[in-house]
């Protein structure tokens, strides 16, 4: 049997495919070599972050319609964050009667007794003796962290491995979905984290990106006073030769003993990506961020003297509600001054059940006309700090082949930057000594110094 998992989103999307991945290989599936290749069962892991992530998503559920015609056997389930926004489940029951199962982002680990059950059943209509089978999980189970540390999980990312330590969202800003779909934070146990980092460099894993929505409240939740700060000084101590790098971090969380642990560490990358979504006061609170400009400035100011390298990226939006003019030049002002070395900018796109849904909106030539600005400014930030390397050798992880460029391999400098250089397929994993020749604006272009 063969599997093929599609997925949306972030980061935590792409690691919950790959515990979706370890159920259906328990069961004795692999995954398709391709997109060519029949599949027995296809998931669709979704997100629902922004209007365009749903969009794209439900169009390409509407596509195997086709594919299942064909195939009658085919199973078909859907997961991740969509599942989970309110009436949605109900919509996918009606509007796309081929799919077989629904799960919510908490409810992963039922998928392998779902597909039994769809099976059987089918068994049984052949036989004429029942009726189909259809499966619709969005609950949050008691015993979620349980089922989670037992789950198998079925890595893809080699050699960077993804490790969860916190799960859910308890901020509700005011734009986002995310609390709505992904329930409450619940921290892991501090010793379950350790542990799965320590098997992940044991197996070769030389970069592990610890996740969460909002990796720094990690604890709060716990009883033994395990904080954030603790966790990081604890995987420091494990042996290896591997790096560790966190997403994502919330401005109005992040600690001056977390500073300190990056610093002092050997292990955590001088790297930190730090959504700031706003430059104006007045927008960061109607977003209900909690935090002001002066105390992000403070948080770049700390961690740039800690750590005189640090690669800072962003998150920013334009387009909320509430942006005048003026809040807009109060965002480019501050990307102007932070110097970012990368930003992700969204355009704000309305969720249902949200705040701001509700709020007057802005009209979206506005909001294209603002990100165009936006994008246009930091490009040229990106590409004046990305000449800073020039000349200087840097210790790079092999992380993959380029897929742009035959013969190079790409990984990221300890800050974070993308680099490209010649080397043998056979070298992905190492850590090698690049000498950049070049900045071009996505990435740095170098030699291999051994
Ligand atoms: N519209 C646009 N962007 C959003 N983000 C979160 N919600 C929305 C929304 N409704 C962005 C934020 C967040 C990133 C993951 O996605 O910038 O940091
Ligand atoms: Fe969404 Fe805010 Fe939670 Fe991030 S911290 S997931 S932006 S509600």
């Amino acid at each position: 049997m063969r599997y093929r998992i599609v997925t949306y989103g972030c980061q935590m999307n792409v690691h919950e495919s790959e515990k979706l991945a370890g159920e259906l290989e328990s069961m004795g599936m692999t995954a398709c070599k391709d997109e060519t290749e029949r599949a027995d069962v296809i998931v669709f892991n979704t997100c629902c972050i922004r209007d365009n992530a749903e969009r794209r998503a439900l169009g390409n559920i509407g596509v195997v319609k086709a594919e299942k015609k064909r195939d009658p056997d085919l199973i078909i389930a859907v997961c991740g964050c969509m599942t989970q926004q309110e009436g949605m489940a109900e919509v996918i029951k009606e509007r796309y009667p081929y799919v077989d199962i629904v799960l919510g982002t908490r409810n992963i680990f039922k998928l392998p007794e779902e597909i039994e059950k769809v099976r059987a059943a089918r068994a049984r209509i052949k036989k004429r003796s029942d009726k189909r089978y259809r499966a619709f999980d969005t609950a949050y189970p008691e015993d979620y962290l349980a089922a989670d540390e037992n789950a198998p999980v079925a890595r893809t990312s080699y050699p960077n491995a993804w490790v969860n330590i916190i799960y859910g969202c308890n901020n509700f800003c005011t734009y986002c979905i995310v609390p709505y779909v992904r329930g409450r934070e619940l921290s892991r146990p501090m010793s379950a984290v350790v542990d799965e980092v320590r098997r992940a460099v044991d197996e070769g894993y030389g970069e592990i990106t610890l996740l969460g929505q909002n990796v720094n409240s990690y604890g709060h939740d716990l009883t033994g006073g395990e904080s954030f700060e603790k966790l990081l000084r604890e995987v420091d101590r494990i042996e290896g030769k591997f790096r560790v790098r966190f997403m994502t971090s919330h401005p109005k969380d992040l600690t001056d003993g977390v500073i300190a642990a990056m610093a002092e560490s050997d292990k955590i990358c001088s790297n930190i990506h730090l959504p700031v979504q706003s430059g104006s006061d007045k927008v960061l609170k109607d977003m209900n961020r909690r935090y002001t400009r002066d105390r992000y400035f403070s948080l770049i100011r700390k961690l740039r003297e800690a750590m005189p390298d640090i690669g800072i990226t962003t998150d920013v939006m334009v387009g909320f509600p509430t942006e005048s003019e003026e809040d807009f030049a109060d965002t480019m002002d501050l990307v102007r001054r932070v110097r970012f070395s990368n930003a992700f900018t969204f355009i704000y796109s309305p969720r249902k059940g949200t705040p701001a849904a509700a709020m007057p909106q802005i009209p979206y030539a506005v909001k294209r006309e603002r990100i165009g600005e936006l994008i246009k400014l930091q490009n040229s930030v990106t590409k004046e700090l990305s000449e800073d390397y020039v000349g200087g050798v840097f210790e790079v992880l092999a992380e993959d082949v380029s897929p742009k460029h035959e013969g190079m391999l790409c990984g990221r400098t300890e800050s974070g930057r993308l680099a490209t250089f010649p080397g043998e397929a056979s070298r992905v994993g190492e850590f090698i000594k690049v000498r950049v020749t070049e900045a071009r604006s996505a990435s740095l272009f170098g030699v291999a110094e051994d």
